[in-house]
């Protein structure tokens, strides 16, 4: 498996995995706009989860396999980097892969200079994703400082 930075033509595959059920009704605003806008956006990390039959130099992305994405933001200042998103294939659930991206994505931001914390805000009523922030370690949290809270969502974070 291999973690990547997104590139605009992995965007049909990072929608595609949005426009499914039990996926899109846990996001806030999807579609390309958005996704566009978060590569852009030097705060931010847009990264695909992908299985690589190759050498991970090659550009070649013609062998790979979309799992999942995830998005990172709080780059651009030291300080807790936000888990903006995360999704895994619906096909692709239950095997494992969550968890691996998660964990794939708390290495990434330990090995970056001061940080101190993820977090994250998820719908209660999301059992599958509560059940694996739980497993890995985040706790609930306030309201992370300078975010509007949005009715309905809890926020959890993992100390560094
Ligand atoms: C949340 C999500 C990323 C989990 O991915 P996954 O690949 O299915 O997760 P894993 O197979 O790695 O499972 C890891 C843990 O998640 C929890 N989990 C996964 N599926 C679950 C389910 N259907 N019900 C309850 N818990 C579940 C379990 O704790 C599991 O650990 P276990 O296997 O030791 O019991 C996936 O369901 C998803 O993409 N959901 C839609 C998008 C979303 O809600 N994203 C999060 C909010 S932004």
């Amino acid at each position: 498996m291999l973690l990547r930075q997104t590139r605009p033509e992995d965007l049909d595959g990072v929608i595609g995995l949005e426009q499914c059920e039990n996926t899109e009704p846990w996001l806030g605003t999807t579609g390309r706009e958005w996704h566009l806008q978060a590569i852009d956006d030097p705060d931010v990390s847009h990264l695909v989860f992908v299985k690589a039959h190759r050498g991970l130099d090659s550009e070649d992305s013609s062998d790979e396999e979309l799992v999942g994405f995830v998005v990172l933001a709080g780059l651009s200042k030291p300080g807790p980097i936000e888990m903006r998103r995360m999704v895994i294939n619906l096909i692709q659930r239950g095997k494992g892969y969550g968890r691996q991206l998660l964990n794939e994505a708390i290495k990434l931001v330990q090995d970056m200079p001061d940080r101190d914390r993820i977090w994250l805000d998820v719908n209660p009523a999301n059992e599958p994703a509560v059940a694996l922030y739980d497993s890995v370690g985040f706790e609930q949290c306030d309201v992370p400082e300078g975010v509007t809270p949005v009715d309905g969502l809890i926020y959890l974070d993992f100390e560094l």
